[in-house]
């Protein structure tokens, strides 16, 4: 059987497609949110939603905040996001890659997927065998590890934030409460680490938190603590929704600056921390980093890692930006984030100079 697809019709989105494959058992939802400022990217995430409308509802999401994290990033790069239903561990198969790759070229180059939630670099590595709109791929053309870049531009972001708060970037003698230590997590502990920063962590992975323990100083609590943990800063580095109606009564930090997506469960969360003297950095201005070094593929010259690292650096004057429009205006960080967003797409600023280049999908037979 072949690939069935069609259109759906969502206000404020350029073009959502549903696309299933019966016999591999593909059904998957590819939302392009905007190409204003250039083709959309977001990742691929595979996931067992309990019902169609879950994944309908999450993929529109995080498709509208990658136009946000995109245009505040000046990526040049629009916004979109595709899921794919079903669990990664037992139901992802080449067959099932080649078909989702097949509605990816439905969209003749308007989406760009990556690796995300329960897909890899090597699922990309099948992916691009059958379409070459994939980014964020290991090997000699690709952009390798997006964690590295993210953790370094939340570091810079965490900085800025202390900056708006203390008078000063530095993070010595600062005590960061830091909850997840993953990919992202890990590499943003040793940087506070290298700076002078006190930590505290949690992670439902034990050897984590006890390989910090003994290398970066770390004190260790459980995962169930971290969140009320008195500190200067909390950085969740775990999964979205840490800030929520029970736990945001029980936070003592004056800084939350972590790279995890989505850290606001709610938006009127954002109005609780401003009501609590807290200083909040936005996920999608912190966490670019990522994104920022995939985009750095694209460009025609092919990847350069100290190209994407001055680009990450944006991200420090990005924050200060936001956090004073948050100040100056009295609206909450996530607001301001979003207006900058706004302002961005409507003056096209950010806007892409030159055609992506797919230098990865060029060369896919040799590597
Ligand atoms: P990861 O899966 O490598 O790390 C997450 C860590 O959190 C794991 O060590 C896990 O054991 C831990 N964890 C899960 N639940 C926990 C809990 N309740 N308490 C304490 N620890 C818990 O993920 P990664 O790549 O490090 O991403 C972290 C966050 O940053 C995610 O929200 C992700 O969406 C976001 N992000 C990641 C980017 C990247 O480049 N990897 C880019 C932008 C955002």
């Amino acid at each position: 059987m072949s690939l069935e697809w069609k259109y759906l019709e969502i206000e404020g989105y350029e073009a959502v497609i549903e696309a299933r494959n019966a016999t591999c058992g593909l059904h998957t939802i590819i939302a392009v949110h905007s190409t204003k400022l250039g083709p959309s990217l977001g990742g691929t995430r595979m996931f067992p939603y309990a019902t169609r409308e879950a994944g309908l509802a999450d993929v529109l999401r995080l498709a509208s905040d990658m136009t946000a994290k995109s245009s505040i990033a000046q990526t040049g790069l629009g916004g979109g996001k595709s899921i794919i239903f079903g669990d990664a561990r037992t139901q992802k198969t080449p067959a099932l890659l080649a078909a989702y790759a097949e509605a990816v070229n439905v969209l003749q180059g308007k989406y760009i997927c990556a690796e995300d939630v329960g897909t890899s670099t090597e699922d990309m590595q099948e992916i691009i065998k059958h379409t070459r709109f994939v980014a964020g791929l290991s090997g000699r053309y690709g952009s390798g590890d997006p964690s590295r870049f993210t953790a370094w531009g939340c570091f810079i972001g965490l900085q800025a934030a202390c900056e708006a708060v203390w008078g000063s970037k530095d993070v010595a003698g600062k005590t960061v409460a830091l909850q997840g230590l993953g990919h992202v997590g890990m590499y943003l502990a040793e940087h506070l680490f290298w700076h002078g920063a006190k930590l505290i962590v949690a992670d439902v992975v034990a050897e984590r938190c006890e390989w910090a323990r003994l290398n970066l100083g770390a004190k260790v609590v459980a995962p169930s603590e971290i969140l009320s943990t008195p500190c200067d800063i909390l950085a969740p580095c775990a999964m979205g929704g840490a800030i929520n109606k029970d736990s945001v009564k029980n936070i003592h930090c004056k800084v939350i600056a972590g790279a995890a997506n989505s850290v606001l469960a709610t938006p009127d969360m954002g109005r609780e921390l401003l009501n609590k003297g807290i200083t909040y950095a936005p996920d999608v201005v912190i966490n670019a980093g990522g994104i920022i070094n995939v985009t750095t593929e694209l460009d025609p010259q092919g990847y350069n890692s100290c190209e994407a690292l001055r680009r990450v650096g944006q991200i420090g004057r990005n924050v200060t930006e936001v956090l004073a429009i948050s100040k100056k205006q009295g609206i909450t960080p996530q607001e301001a984030a979003s207006q900058l967003a706004q302002n961005n797409l409507a003056r096209g600023i950010g806007k892409r100079q030159h055609e992506c280049v797919f230098h990865t999908a060029q060369h896919a037979a040799t590597i």
